[in-house]
């Protein structure tokens, strides 16, 4: 297993993914350890692209509740529908946020935090967790983040 990290300096964004996700490929390569993968990708996708925060939230019940991330301290419970989490995982699609205070309902964890991605992850057609990436940089997230992000979460397996 790879226990460093190659960080790409390219100013390109898929240049940096596709360094990047076969690096977290190799990461979770035979480990079964849901939580331990799950902070994997947090710790790789902060080391690569220094965002404010990086996350999951793990459905349990009818919430979501915070699972591993890297960053300040977040809140820990999330209803369906609140919040971009709660949006994402109710509608069951990746929602871009450009700008937090435009969204209606969102949470802010922290006024730092301007943009963010949620990206709901799929378990036999069902969401188990949404993955978030908050930004202290206006439109931060784009569609190759979500293509991207998208690869790296199908790398997870939830059966644990
Ligand atoms: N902003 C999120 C809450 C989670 S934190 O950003 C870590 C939301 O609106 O759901």
């Amino acid at each position: 297993m790879a226990e460093d990290l190659i960080i790409t300096t390219s100013s390109d964004k898929a240049a940096q993914y596709q360094s990047l996700v076969p690096q977290v490929a190799a990461l979770l390569d035979g480990e079964p350890d849901l939580i331990a993968n799950l902070a994997n990708i947090c710790a790789a996708l902060k080391e690569q692209f220094k965002w404010f925060w990086i996350g999951f939230y793990l459905v349990k019940g009818n919430e979501l509740v915070l699972g591993p991330f890297q960053g300040p301290v977040a809140c820990t419970r999330i209803a369906m529908g609140k919040g971009v989490c709660g949006t994402a995982w109710q509608q069951q699609k990746t929602l871009i946020v450009p700008d937090v205070d435009e969204f209606p309902g969102h949470i802010a964890c922290s006024s730092l935090s301007k943009s963010e991605i949620v990206l709901p992850v799929f378990k036999a057609g069902k969401v188990v967790a949404v993955l978030d990436a908050d930004s202290e940089a206006l439109a931060q997230f784009d569609d190759t983040d979500a293509r991207y992000l998208n690869d790296i979460v199908k790398l997870v397996n939830f059966n644990e």
